[in-house]
Protein backbone atom coordinates (compact mmCIF):
# COMPACT_ATOMS: atom_id res chain seq x y z
CA UNK A 1 0.00 0.00 0.00
CA UNK A 2 1.02 3.68 -0.55
CA UNK A 3 0.65 6.20 1.79
CA UNK A 4 -2.83 6.78 0.10
CA UNK A 5 -4.41 3.66 1.12
CA UNK A 6 -3.79 2.34 -2.49
CA UNK A 7 -2.38 -0.83 -3.98
CA UNK A 8 0.65 0.20 -6.35
CA UNK A 9 1.93 -3.39 -6.49
CA UNK A 10 -0.03 -6.66 -8.12
CA UNK A 11 -1.07 -8.67 -4.95
CA UNK A 12 1.57 -10.72 -3.09
CA UNK A 13 -0.94 -14.01 -3.73
CA UNK A 14 -0.68 -13.78 -7.95
CA UNK A 15 3.00 -12.76 -8.36
CA UNK A 16 4.71 -15.69 -10.23
CA UNK A 17 6.48 -18.17 -8.53
CA UNK A 18 10.01 -18.69 -9.63
CA UNK A 19 12.36 -21.47 -9.04
CA UNK A 20 15.96 -22.51 -10.70
CA UNK A 21 13.95 -23.87 -13.54
CA UNK A 22 10.58 -22.79 -13.70
CA UNK A 23 8.25 -20.20 -13.04
CA UNK A 24 4.71 -21.14 -11.42
CA UNK A 25 1.79 -18.62 -12.35
CA UNK A 26 -1.03 -17.77 -13.25
CA UNK A 27 -3.11 -19.49 -16.09
CA UNK A 28 -3.54 -17.66 -19.31
CA UNK A 29 -5.52 -17.85 -22.62
CA UNK A 30 -2.74 -18.84 -24.43
CA UNK A 31 -2.28 -21.75 -22.10
CA UNK A 32 -4.89 -23.47 -22.89
CA UNK A 33 -3.89 -25.89 -25.86
CA UNK A 34 -0.38 -26.64 -23.87
CA UNK A 35 -3.21 -27.59 -21.08
CA UNK A 36 -5.33 -29.42 -22.97
CA UNK A 37 -2.77 -31.32 -24.92
CA UNK A 38 -1.92 -32.59 -21.20
CA UNK A 39 -5.04 -33.37 -20.03
CA UNK A 40 -5.99 -35.54 -23.06
CA UNK A 41 -2.70 -37.84 -23.05
CA UNK A 42 -3.98 -41.21 -21.76
CA UNK A 43 -0.54 -41.44 -19.52
CA UNK A 44 -0.92 -38.20 -17.97
CA UNK A 45 -4.78 -39.29 -16.85
CA UNK A 46 -4.04 -43.01 -16.31
CA UNK A 47 -4.64 -42.70 -12.25
CA UNK A 48 -6.63 -39.15 -12.57
CA UNK A 49 -9.78 -39.99 -14.06
CA UNK A 50 -10.96 -39.95 -18.29
CA UNK A 51 -9.12 -37.74 -20.52
CA UNK A 52 -10.46 -34.34 -21.03
CA UNK A 53 -12.07 -33.04 -23.81
CA UNK A 54 -11.16 -29.07 -24.67
CA UNK A 55 -14.09 -28.15 -23.24
CA UNK A 56 -13.62 -29.96 -19.86
CA UNK A 57 -9.95 -28.81 -20.26
CA UNK A 58 -11.62 -24.84 -20.05
CA UNK A 59 -13.96 -26.24 -17.12
CA UNK A 60 -10.98 -27.33 -15.28
CA UNK A 61 -9.04 -24.14 -15.95
CA UNK A 62 -12.38 -22.06 -14.90
CA UNK A 63 -12.52 -24.01 -12.04
CA UNK A 64 -8.87 -23.72 -10.80
CA UNK A 65 -9.48 -19.72 -11.21
CA UNK A 66 -12.84 -19.69 -8.92
CA UNK A 67 -10.42 -20.76 -5.92
CA UNK A 68 -8.56 -17.59 -6.55
CA UNK A 69 -5.80 -16.63 -4.55
CA UNK A 70 -5.49 -20.68 -4.67
CA UNK A 71 -5.94 -22.86 -7.68
CA UNK A 72 -3.45 -24.24 -9.65
CA UNK A 73 -0.62 -22.49 -11.73
CA UNK A 74 1.21 -22.94 -14.95
CA UNK A 75 4.55 -24.52 -14.68
CA UNK A 76 7.04 -22.57 -17.50
CA UNK A 77 10.10 -23.78 -18.25
CA UNK A 78 12.26 -19.64 -17.60
CA UNK A 79 14.80 -21.40 -20.51
CA UNK A 80 12.12 -21.56 -23.64
CA UNK A 81 9.07 -20.39 -21.82
CA UNK A 82 7.22 -24.11 -22.60
CA UNK A 83 3.77 -24.67 -20.58
CA UNK A 84 4.81 -28.27 -19.22
CA UNK A 85 2.46 -28.59 -16.63
CA UNK A 86 -0.20 -27.91 -13.75
CA UNK A 87 0.87 -27.53 -9.69
CA UNK A 88 -0.21 -25.57 -7.28
CA UNK A 89 -2.70 -25.14 -4.14
CA UNK A 90 -6.69 -25.79 -3.81
CA UNK A 91 -9.19 -26.38 -1.07
CA UNK A 92 -9.51 -30.00 -0.58
CA UNK A 93 -13.07 -31.31 -2.14
CA UNK A 94 -16.40 -30.91 0.20
CA UNK A 95 -16.99 -34.63 -0.98
CA UNK A 96 -13.52 -36.09 0.70
CA UNK A 97 -11.98 -36.58 4.10
CA UNK A 98 -10.30 -33.40 3.36
CA UNK A 99 -12.86 -31.19 2.92
CA UNK A 100 -11.50 -27.37 3.50
CA UNK A 101 -7.70 -28.08 3.72
CA UNK A 102 -4.67 -26.97 1.82
CA UNK A 103 -4.54 -29.46 -1.02
CA UNK A 104 -1.35 -29.76 -3.64
CA UNK A 105 -0.93 -31.52 -6.44
CA UNK A 106 0.47 -32.24 -9.69
CA UNK A 107 0.65 -33.39 -13.15
CA UNK A 108 3.34 -32.67 -16.04
CA UNK A 109 3.13 -33.30 -19.80
CA UNK A 110 5.16 -36.60 -20.38
CA UNK A 111 8.03 -35.16 -22.26
CA UNK A 112 9.04 -33.33 -18.84
CA UNK A 113 8.85 -36.29 -16.23
CA UNK A 114 11.67 -37.97 -14.37
CA UNK A 115 13.49 -34.45 -14.68
CA UNK A 116 12.76 -33.38 -11.20
CA UNK A 117 10.49 -30.69 -12.19
CA UNK A 118 7.50 -31.81 -10.22
CA UNK A 119 9.20 -31.97 -6.92
CA UNK A 120 10.76 -28.88 -8.28
CA UNK A 121 7.29 -26.56 -8.62
CA UNK A 122 6.10 -28.75 -5.28
CA UNK A 123 8.94 -27.71 -3.23
CA UNK A 124 7.98 -24.33 -4.26
CA UNK A 125 4.86 -24.29 -4.05
CA UNK A 126 4.81 -25.21 -0.06
CA UNK A 127 7.17 -22.38 0.67
CA UNK A 128 4.60 -20.48 -1.09
CA UNK A 129 1.74 -22.02 1.22
CA UNK A 130 3.70 -21.43 4.05
CA UNK A 131 4.25 -17.62 3.31
CA UNK A 132 0.94 -16.40 2.45
CA UNK A 133 -1.64 -18.81 4.48
CA UNK A 134 -2.27 -19.47 7.52
CA UNK A 135 -3.34 -23.48 7.49
CA UNK A 136 -1.23 -25.31 10.23
CA UNK A 137 -0.65 -28.25 7.41
CA UNK A 138 -0.84 -28.57 3.59
CA UNK A 139 -2.30 -32.41 2.29
CA UNK A 140 -1.98 -34.39 -0.77
CA UNK A 141 -4.40 -37.26 -2.04
CA UNK A 142 -3.48 -39.80 -4.66
CA UNK A 143 -4.72 -43.48 -6.17
CA UNK A 144 -3.45 -45.72 -3.96
CA UNK A 145 -1.57 -47.36 -6.97
CA UNK A 146 -0.18 -43.88 -8.32
CA UNK A 147 3.33 -45.05 -6.90
CA UNK A 148 4.88 -41.56 -9.17
CA UNK A 149 2.66 -39.13 -6.79
CA UNK A 150 3.59 -41.48 -4.13
CA UNK A 151 6.82 -40.89 -4.39
CA UNK A 152 6.79 -37.64 -4.67
CA UNK A 153 4.91 -36.98 -2.06
CA UNK A 154 7.33 -38.92 0.35
CA UNK A 155 10.24 -36.76 -1.30
CA UNK A 156 8.82 -33.52 -0.44
CA UNK A 157 8.55 -34.66 3.24
CA UNK A 158 4.96 -35.89 3.40
CA UNK A 159 3.58 -38.39 5.65
CA UNK A 160 1.29 -41.21 4.45
CA UNK A 161 -1.72 -41.00 6.80
CA UNK A 162 -3.37 -44.53 6.98
CA UNK A 163 -6.35 -42.95 9.21
CA UNK A 164 -7.69 -40.76 6.00
CA UNK A 165 -7.66 -43.32 3.54
CA UNK A 166 -10.67 -43.30 2.00
CA UNK A 167 -12.77 -44.03 -1.04
CA UNK A 168 -12.49 -41.28 -3.50
CA UNK A 169 -16.51 -41.31 -5.20
CA UNK A 170 -15.31 -39.55 -8.52
CA UNK A 171 -14.74 -43.01 -9.05
CA UNK A 172 -16.95 -46.35 -9.70
CA UNK A 173 -17.60 -48.67 -6.94
CA UNK A 174 -15.06 -51.17 -9.27
CA UNK A 175 -12.77 -48.69 -10.35
CA UNK A 176 -9.13 -49.10 -8.98
CA UNK A 177 -8.32 -45.52 -8.79
CA UNK A 178 -11.09 -45.41 -5.54
CA UNK A 179 -8.73 -46.48 -3.20
CA UNK A 180 -7.53 -42.87 -2.01
CA UNK A 181 -4.19 -42.19 0.06
CA UNK A 182 -3.86 -38.91 1.83
CA UNK A 183 -0.20 -37.17 2.44
CA UNK A 184 0.30 -34.40 4.82
CA UNK A 185 3.06 -32.12 6.08
CA UNK A 186 3.03 -29.84 9.18
CA UNK A 187 4.02 -26.21 8.86
CA UNK A 188 7.39 -26.17 10.63
C1 LIG B 1 3.64 -37.54 -10.69
C2 LIG B 1 4.42 -36.66 -11.63
C3 LIG B 1 3.92 -35.21 -11.48
C4 LIG B 1 5.92 -36.73 -11.27
O1 LIG B 1 6.59 -35.77 -12.07
P1 LIG B 1 8.17 -35.84 -12.33
O2 LIG B 1 8.60 -34.47 -12.79
O3 LIG B 1 8.45 -36.98 -13.19
O4 LIG B 1 8.74 -36.08 -10.88
P2 LIG B 1 10.23 -35.70 -10.45
O5 LIG B 1 11.16 -35.96 -11.59
O6 LIG B 1 10.22 -34.33 -9.85
O7 LIG B 1 10.51 -36.77 -9.33
C5 LIG B 1 10.27 -36.47 -7.96
C6 LIG B 1 10.28 -37.74 -7.17
O8 LIG B 1 9.12 -38.48 -7.52
C7 LIG B 1 9.44 -39.87 -7.59
N1 LIG B 1 9.11 -40.37 -8.92
C8 LIG B 1 8.74 -39.63 -10.01
N2 LIG B 1 8.49 -40.43 -11.04
C9 LIG B 1 8.70 -41.69 -10.62
C10 LIG B 1 8.61 -42.96 -11.22
N3 LIG B 1 8.24 -43.10 -12.51
N4 LIG B 1 8.89 -44.05 -10.49
C11 LIG B 1 9.26 -43.93 -9.21
N5 LIG B 1 9.39 -42.75 -8.57
C12 LIG B 1 9.09 -41.64 -9.27
C13 LIG B 1 10.88 -40.01 -7.21
O9 LIG B 1 10.91 -40.27 -5.82
C14 LIG B 1 11.45 -38.65 -7.44
O10 LIG B 1 12.45 -38.34 -6.52
P3 LIG B 1 14.00 -38.44 -6.97
O11 LIG B 1 14.24 -37.28 -7.89
O12 LIG B 1 14.72 -38.33 -5.71
O13 LIG B 1 14.17 -39.76 -7.68
C15 LIG B 1 4.24 -37.10 -13.11
O14 LIG B 1 4.61 -38.45 -13.21
C16 LIG B 1 2.83 -36.92 -13.62
O15 LIG B 1 2.46 -35.85 -14.12
N6 LIG B 1 2.01 -38.01 -13.54
C17 LIG B 1 0.65 -37.97 -14.09
C18 LIG B 1 -0.29 -37.08 -13.32
C19 LIG B 1 -0.48 -37.54 -11.88
O16 LIG B 1 -0.64 -38.72 -11.62
N7 LIG B 1 -0.46 -36.57 -10.99
C20 LIG B 1 -0.66 -36.82 -9.59
C21 LIG B 1 -2.01 -36.55 -9.20
S1 LIG B 1 -2.19 -36.80 -7.44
Amino acid sequence: MNPAGLSIMPPLDDAPIVTERLMLRVPEPRDRAALHAMWADPRVMADLGPVKSAAESDAALARHAAYAPLGFRVVELRDGGAAIGFCGLKPGASDTPIAGMLEIGWMLATDYWRQGYAREAAAATLAWGWATRDEPAIVAITAERNAKSRALMARLGMRHDPAMTFDHPAFALDDPRRRTVTYRIDRR
